[in-house]
């Protein structure tokens, strides 16, 4: 390990602009990860905090309630003078995108504060607002020109859902599009914003070891995992109108996928990367219909117990249909058509209210080809994988076979370990930090580009659609706490392969 750090760059002065500022991202990440920023000098000198929401509030009534939230979800102890210098650049403006007067008036203040704040022009405008305001918002911004670059810059953050299908996808992108530049929009996935998720391309291609070996002549396959153990609790309304596949996997599992799937870019720079992000995206082999039903798996949850936690039927919670076919967990298999990948397949699994919180990436390498060992078949070793884990615990394991001390050869399965914080001291974050701070520097190697999102959606929408037409035919039950529905483990065994197990 090297103490070397590359110095950190400080943003340049800018407004820091939240529609959607009351809300519950606003108040769980995007105040949290400004705080860190505060706390860790990354924020500009020349900095200030516009929040933008319907109806009316004093910039102290604003301030009070973005205290309250931070102290509810900040991941550090909060500092009290940190968190004054940070409210103190904190002006409410009150704009609604179906009053256009609003924006206009909205211009004139944000132009006078930003004259006053010496803020230079640059602006950030992060929606953290439903989807369905991010067209109606932007739009009004483009009629205003407040997202007109001259001289200053000019960024507009958008959160997830990028769509909800492809259609809506791509109509979304033509709408952007037709107000800013694709270098001003920076699409959030906050999967990205993670160390672990980071970690897979300095894995893959700061070592030289990986590379030979990451490829169809020795994997297997790939299992991505992400479960959790929350039910939809208050989002019963949201989550009934989107489903676990929606959700999760065009978006939160496809940047595990791709990540770990892609092409070694020819430099660490954005039109680099998401170009082979993008590309082995649209690699992912459209299925039929037909196909997608035999490659799927879908569940709704029952009641049952989570620890010490009661979890009620998925069909009786707050704003769920109570006879919704909604999917509380999707598993799904994949294949990635090209050379590196061709026969490899990629087991996708997510859901909620499972019996454990776990992210991570399992890469199965294949088996020795010969039982060279008289008392184990090679059928009795235990299985080669990396690793790759997210969450709860940040870090790389590797598992292979050794020898049990002793006169006679008798194998038995090992696993070597790096977690993060054995090694990096680091405070705990959002995981929006570093995000945010990139739209503050320019930096969009972490956000998603249009024909990323897009490829994401292609490649999920036969299920989607497929899903839609079966209704209820073929949606599995499963209890609260369990793995989730058994016939998402028959997906593998047919393959003759297995989850891998997750304690
Ligand atoms: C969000 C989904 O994008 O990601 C939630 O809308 C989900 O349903 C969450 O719970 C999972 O994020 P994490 O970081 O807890 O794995």
């Amino acid at each position: 390990m090297t103490d070397a750090k590359p110095a950190t760059k400080i943003p340049d002065p800018c407004s820091f602009v939240i529609f959607g500022v009351t809300g519950d991202l606003a108040h769980r990440l995007v105040i949290p990860a400004l705080y860190n920023l505060a706390a860790t000098h990354l924020l500009p000198e020349k900095f200030c905090v516009v929040g933008v929401a319907r109806g009316t509030m004093s910039n102290e009534e604003l301030r009070d309630d973005m205290m309250k939230g931070l102290k509810q979800f900040a991941t550090r102890p909060v500092d009290d003078a940190i968190a004054q210098r940070l409210l103190e650049c904190v002006t409410f403006i009150e704009a609604d995108p179906k009053e256009p007067a609003s924006f206009d008036k909205m211009r004139e203040d944000l132009d006078k504060l930003e004259a006053r704040r010496e803020t230079t022009g640059n602006r950030l405008f992060y929606m953290a607002t439903p989807p369905s305001a991010f067209a109606p918002i932007a739009r009004q911004l483009g009629r205003t020109g407040m997202l007109k670059e001259n001289g200053s810059w000019r960024r507009l953050v958008v959160e997830k859902p990028f769509g909800t299908d492809l259609e809506s996808a791509k109509a979304l992108n033509v709408e952007l599009l037709s107000i800013v530049e694709e270098k001003q929009i920076y699409r959030i996935d906050h999967y990205l914003g993670k160390e672990t998720v980071q970690n897979i391309l300095v894995l893959r291609f700061a070592n030289g070891m990986f590379e030979p070996f990451w490829n169809r002549n020795h994997i297997d396959h790939v299992q991505i995992t992400v479960d959790e153990k929350l039910g939809v609790g208050h989002r019963g309304s949201f989550y009934d109108a989107t489903g676990a596949l929606r959700d999760m996997v065009p978006n939160h599992l496809f940047q595990l996928l791709s990540l770990v799937a892609m092409e070694p870019p020819a430099k660490f720079e954005a039109h680099a990367v998401r170009s082979e992000k993008a590309e082995v995206l649209g690699a992912i082999s459209i299925q039929t219909e037909a196909e997608a039903l035999q490659n799927s798996v879908r569940g709704q949850y029952l009641g049952g117990k989570i620890g010490d936690t009661e979890i009620e039927d998925y069909l009786k919670s707050k704003d769920v249909k109570p006879d919704s076919t909604i999917e509380t967990y999707a598993a799904l298999k994949l294949t990635i058509d090209n050379w590196r990948w061709a026969g490899v397949p990629f087991y996708l699994r997510t859901g909620k209210a499972l019996g454990i919180k776990r992210t991570e990436v399992a890469i199965k390498f294949k088996q020795a080809p010969f039982a060279m060992f008289r008392d184990t078949a090679v059928e009795k070793l235990s299985q080669n994988y990396l690793v790759i884990g997210v969450e709860p615990t940040e870090g790389i394991a590797l598992q292979f076979n050794t020898k049990i001390p002793g006169p006679s050869i008798q194998i038995d399965g090992v696993e070597m370990k790096f977690r993060y914080k054995d090694y990096f001291k680091a405070e705990p974050s959002t995981g929006y930090e570093t995000l945010i701070y990139d739209c503050m520097i320019g930096d969009n190697i972490l956000f998603q580009r249009a024909d990323g999102v897009e490829a994401g959606w292609r490649a999920v929408q036969p299920f989607l659609d497929a899903w839609k037409k079966a209704g209820s035919d073929g949606l599995k039950n499963y209890e609260a706490g369990s793995e989730g529905p058994v016939e998402a483990e028959e997906l593998m065994t047919r393959d003759g392969r297995s989850w891998r197990k997750l304690s």
